[in-house]
């Protein structure tokens, strides 16, 4: 069996459930964002070390504006219905993404609960928001250039201490729901040796049996780094 630690989900297919009911694209966020209370619990009941979300890609910003709003409005929700059950379960809060063009009313929540768990010694939950992976390696090596570090000194540690806050963490598995095979710029340095699940269960359905399924599937895979199993 695989130890499994840090696990990140691409969390697709919110407006496909919501279709599927005849409800506008915004209830199938809704029923995400209460998922997302769901599967945090689990996580942190399973022992893992981090769960990292993709809410918001750098990309996103092209949804509809009354979409886009609707979104960024979740956080604020999010916290307010959950941030006492996630004290109880001590589990640390992160914004992952650049802050600078989320809007105050999403930004502030989250800071709030950023500094509200940053004690916690639980699961780390971090929300990417207004993230982009290929982004996250272009401010790194902008950091690295200002820092004057010799190019003879650069190298892979380099660059994963200059990521993003908490995301440099080599990640196990990655999930994604809804029958969509692709990384959509989430975390490229980061997935270099994780394993990868798809399934086509959409996002709002991915429940906890759904998420030991993906597990069971990581502990039976065969992780070899590159190497040869003796
Ligand atoms: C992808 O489904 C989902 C998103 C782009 C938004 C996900 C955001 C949340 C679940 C809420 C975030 C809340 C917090 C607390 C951070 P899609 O809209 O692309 O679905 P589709 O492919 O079926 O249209």
């Amino acid at each position: 069996m695989n130890n499994i630690k840090n696990v990140a989900i691409i969390m697709d297919g919110n407006g496909r459930w919501a279709k599927l009911r005849g409800l506008p694209r915004t209830a199938g966020h809704l029923q995400g964002t209460k998922n997302i209370r769901n599967i945090t619990i689990a996580a942190n009941n399973m022992g893992l070390s981090s769960l990292t979300l993709f809410a918001f890609s750098t990309e996103n910003w092209k949804r509809d504006e009354k979409e886009v709003e609707y979104i960024m409005r979740l956080p604020g929700k999010f916290f307010e219905d959950y941030i006492d059950e996630l004290m109880e379960n001590n589990v640390k809060i992160a914004l992952i993404g650049e802050r600078d063009r989320l809007p105050v009313y999403a930004l502030s929540p989250i800071e709030e609960a950023e500094k509200r768990t940053k004690d916690n010694t639980g699961l780390l939950l971090n929300l990417c928001l207004n993230y982009g992976g290929q982004r996250e390696i272009v401010l790194a090596v902008k950091d690295i250039v200002k820092e004057g570090i010799p190019t003879e000194e650069i190298t892979e540690d380099t660059i994963s201490s200059h990521l993003m806050g908490a995301s440099a963490d080599p990640l196990d598995l990655m999930i994604r729901t809804s029958g969509e095979y692709r990384i959509s710029n989430f975390l490229l340095w980061q997935l270099a040796y994780s394993e990868l699940y798809f399934t086509d269960v959409l996002w709002p359905n991915f429940d906890e049996k759904c998420f030991v399924e993906a597990i069971e599937s990581f502990n039976g895979r065969d992780r070899r780094f590159g190497g040869v199993k003796k």
